[in-house]
């Protein structure tokens, strides 16, 4: 590896502003929100087009230097952590909404848009691009689809994957591949752009992409509603899909201790919408496209629900201030978990009717361990996709394994997986062969060994890491 001139090189390229190098590298450009892993990447280069990131690739991979995308670095596994002594690739320069197409409903962006910016670019145009998490202010396009996000409204709209019809990347060598198409059908072979997408960057380098949008939902119902049993809500859940002749958008659900914590650590900035002591809480939310009669619905079901003693007590929204409150309680975690840190966060998913067994069992696995430890679980109960958050006032390298193998014991009992939505990284990377068979990581490290034989992109994560 050699780093003389490298300076100079990167600068032909992307113009003298738009390299960084060795300390003049900002140091969100070396962490991510987990602040588990700091980084010393050679440069950070802001390229301003998909040919100029080709020519840092070529570039970087003629000097034997490593590449990864930094993005809002919203992760939490530390994907996109640059490695040490290799390129951080910021793609913020390169963060337009190209097109809107409100006929053929798409939109085309490049990877450095923030998702905020681009779903209200979306709305401008009177349109709707579902995908939506809470990081949504600072997550990137290209994070998105790095990780295949998940989010909020997966129940109705599907993850990441589910939004993008067309892909251009970079690949390992400099070439650029690009699929820039609005074709909703298109299976004229294998289609790589599912293999790109959750490649958390390591078998290319997304620089745009089209995306599916959806007319905008002129209405929209939200609800806290509370139930004592697990089995309760998840009925209540199915009830409402049906019920709600499909605008069920969002049901994330909150165990009691998670609810009661985050409630309680709130409680200065706002009333909590509902008592805490029930079982389990759930935001229930609806989108359609008639007020009056979306509203009506929503609470004749609601009402419906109560009535039947499934739904213990709910509460209706009546302005988006109440509307913001409910999903203050999900969203507005900082006061709630600052007095848990420091703490682990997990994002696993296994099928719905295993919840209450993985909880038990992680539950049981962890006071075995450590009988200090609290876990409060909640998430996006529709996708079988659960958070935990587990924490006992110290942390360090013993104390995280054995959190990590009693969740993860826990997932594998089930059958689940130890990523649902965040990604392997580096912190899960360990715990691959928890999840896919040994066959599926000889799969994948095959796929990797086609398209990085030399590892260029964004080493030391997912495979790597092992
Ligand atoms: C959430 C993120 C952590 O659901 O995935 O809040
Ligand atoms: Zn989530």
């Amino acid at each position: 590896m050699t780093c003389d001139g490298l300076e100079a090189e990167l600068r032909t390229v992307v113009g003298e502003d738009h390299v960084h190098i060795g300390d003049a590298i900002g140091e969100r450009y070396r962490v991510d929100v987990s602040r588990k892993y700091q980084s010393r990447p050679v440069a950070l280069v802001k390229p301003a087009s998909t040919d100029e990131v080709a020519a840092i690739v070529r570039l970087a991979s003629r000097r034997g230097l490593s590449i990864t995308v930094v993005g809002g670095q919203s992760g939490t596994v530390g994907s996109a952590v640059p490695a040490d002594g290799g390129i951080a690739l910021s793609l913020e320069r390169m963060s337009r909404v190209v097109e809107i197409d409100p006929l053929s409903m798409t939109m085309t962006v490049e990877a450095g848009c923030i998702l905020q910016l681009a779903q209200e670019a979306a709305e401008v145009r009177g349109a709707f691009l579902p995908l939506d998490l809470g990081a949504r202010g600072s997550a990137t396009i290209g994070g998105v689809i790095g990780t295949n996000a998940g989010g909020n409204r997966v129940i109705r709209w599907g993850m990441m994957r589910d939004m993008v019809i067309g892909l251009e990347v970079v690949l390992a060598d400099g070439t650029i591949v690009s699929s820039l198409t609005k074709m909703l059908k298109d299976n004229a072979g294998y289609n790589w752009k599912h293999l790109l997408i959750g490649s958390e960057g390591t078998l290319g380098i997304v620089t745009r992409a089209v995306l599916r949008l959806r007319p905008i939902p002129t209405s929209r119902q939200t609800a806290l509603i509370a139930t004592e049993r697990f089995e309760d809500a998840i009925i209540a859940m199915r009830r409402l899909e049906v019920a709600l002749s499909g605008k069920l958008s969002s049901f994330e659900l909150m165990w009691s201790d998670f609810y009661a914590a985050m409630t309680e650590a709130q409680s200065s900035q706002r009333p909590a919408p509902m008592a805490p002591g029930h079982g389990f809480y759930a935001l229930v939310e609806a989108m359609g496209g008639d007020a009056v009669a979306d509203n009506e619905q929503f609470e004749r079901v609601l009402m419906s629900l109560i009535e039947e003693g499934l739904v213990a007590d709910a509460i209706i929204a009546q302005s988006d201030r109440e509307r913001e409150n409910i999903w203050a309680v999900r969203e507005d975690m900082t006061p709630g978990l600052t007095p848990l840190r420091p703490f682990c966060a997990y994002d696993v998913s296994m099928g719905i009717a295993d919840m209450p067994a993985f909880v038990a069992a992680a539950r049981a696995g962890l006071a075995k361990v450590y009988p200090d430890a609290s876990v409060l679980f909640y998430g996006h109960a529709g996708d079988g996709n659960l958070h935990a958050i587990v924490s006992r006032g110290s942390m360090d390298t013993d104390i995280q394994r054995g959190f990590d193998t009693a969740i993860f014991d826990a997932v594998r009992d089930v059958g689940g997986s130890i990523a649902a939505e965040h990604g392997i990284g580096v912190s899960r990377a360990p715990y691959l062969s928890w999840t896919r068979s040994p066959a599926e990581i000889d799969l994948m490290r095959t796929l990797k060994g086609a398209l990085d034989p030399n590892r260029v992109l964004n080493p030391g994560k997912l495979l790597d890491a092992m």
